[in-house]
């Protein structure tokens, strides 16, 4: 047995016995080899920190890396060459990869679309489960698209991967019986519904600026809207046109800007680390984002700073975390009054019950998209302002 080899059957024995796969998907996993569709230069993120591992400079590592229960970092800055930014493009955590097929419902000569093929690893599952012919992939970056064909190709999965833009789904292929997006959304494509079967199922990562990720699972009806709940934590990258823009606090956060300052026993905890709580403001706070900045090296020792941020309307909040009891000190800049949106919203999702992620659900119609919780007809109420821009 190969390296490779036993390295590929102790991750698949791990998805099982961690209950992350079926016996149906277990058979799958195993026909699948990841280090396949891995390129020869990636990252990994260890401790905070995203290292640079290349298959021939480290080939241990890198094998290592293929077969690890992580996502693999495939692409910075949208290829721009520096090598360096955010994460554009990667082969997803197995763990979640998994999650999200199960969840897809899949059986074997459903007509699946995937959005954002990446590497093709997770099309290589999808088409051993479905048959190839069955599986289109849309890829927004050509030299992506054009590595996952040659991957899938010499494995002999003749799946049609398609360089466009996902957001409009792929017309000549459809209707689906399923549609599975490797991107996060803020906003569902009305085309993913256009181009699913009545019955059909829709599922994607989905979340805010505040609150990147939850799995969205919608069901497609014959009158053309979509419904269904959240359930899981699937934290993505996202599709290209819904990225909340990136930037550094110091950018953002000048030090001629004038602030009103006030002070709060709340304490950040509850709003951003609880996982609920997070989701559910995130639902009246748009475009809002939270950094934490730590005084020390270590986290959890000593001071903190949070900053909330709007990106669009140039308005910020800090919120200063000293140890020992509340109060905490609060300053407050630009149109928007961002810590106090954040309260009102922590307030609105305690007073509902403190409500877990599950109980929410999204509705997709030709006109209008909206978050329910329990049922349709109890709509969340309307975001707390109107951000400068939305993407
Ligand atoms: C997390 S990766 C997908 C992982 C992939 N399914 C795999 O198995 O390797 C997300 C991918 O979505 C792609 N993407 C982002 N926006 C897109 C869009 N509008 N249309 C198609 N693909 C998009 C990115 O380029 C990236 O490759």
């Amino acid at each position: 047995m190969s390296d490779a080899e036993r390295l590929h059957a102790r991750l698949v024995g791990e998805l099982a016995s961690a209950g992350c796969l079926s016996p149906t998907w277990r058979e799958v996993f195993a026909q699948v080899p990841r280090h396949l569709f891995i390129p020869g230069t990636v990252w990994v993120e260890e401790d905070g920190r995203t290292s640079r591992l290349n298959r021939d400079e480290s080939p241990d590592a890198w094998l290592e890396a293929c077969y690890d229960d992580r996502p693999v970092i495939t692409q910075l800055d949208d290829g721009d060459g520096s090598e360096q930014g955010y994460w554009s493009s990667s082969a997803s955590m197995p763990t979640l990869v998994a999650m999200m097929l199960d969840a897809l419902d899949l059986e074997p000569g459903m007509r699946v679309l995937e959005v954002g093929t990446g590497t093709g690893y997770n099309a290589a599952l999808l088409a051993v489960r479905t048959g190839a012919e069955n599986v289109t992939s849309v890829e927004v970056d050509a030299a992506l698209a054009g590595r996952a064909r040659t991957s899938l190709k010499a494995l002999g999965l003749a799946v049609t991967v398609v360089t466009g833009d996902g957001a409009l789904g792929h017309r000549p292929s459809a209707p689906y019986d399923r549609i599975l997006s490797t991107a996060a959304v803020q906003r569902v494509p009305y085309p993913w519904v256009q181009q699913t079967a009545a019955g059909g199922g829709i599922v994607t990562p989905w979340g805010t600026a505040f609150h990147n990720g939850a799995l969205l699972r919608l069901r497609v009806d014959e009158d053309g809207t979509a419904s269904g709940h959240f359930d899981g934590n699937a934290g993505f990258m996202w599709l290209r046109d819904q990225r909340t823009p990136h930037g550094a606090v110091e950018d953002r956060v000048l030090p001629d800007h004038d602030f009103t300052e006030s002070a709060t026993e709340l304490h950040p905890y509850s709003p951003l680390s609880d996982f609920d709580s997070s989701f559910a403001i995130g639902l009246r706070v748009p475009a809002m984002k939270s950094t934490v900045v730590f005084d020390g090296y270590a986290p959890g020792t000593g001071a903190y700073t949070v900053y909330l941020t709007d990106p669009y309307a140039g308005s910020w909040a800090s919120w200063r975390i000293e140890p020992g009891p509340p109060p905490y000190r609060v300053r407050q800049h630009g149109p928007r009054r961002l810590f106090d949106e954040l309260t009102t919203a922590h307030r609105w999702w305690k007073e509902a019950g403190s409500p877990s992620h599950t109980r929410f659900g999204a509705t997709v119609t030709p006109d209008e998209q909206y978050v329910w919780l329990d049922d349709p007809a109890h709509r969340v109420p309307p975001p707390l302002s109107e951000p400068a821009g939305l993407p």
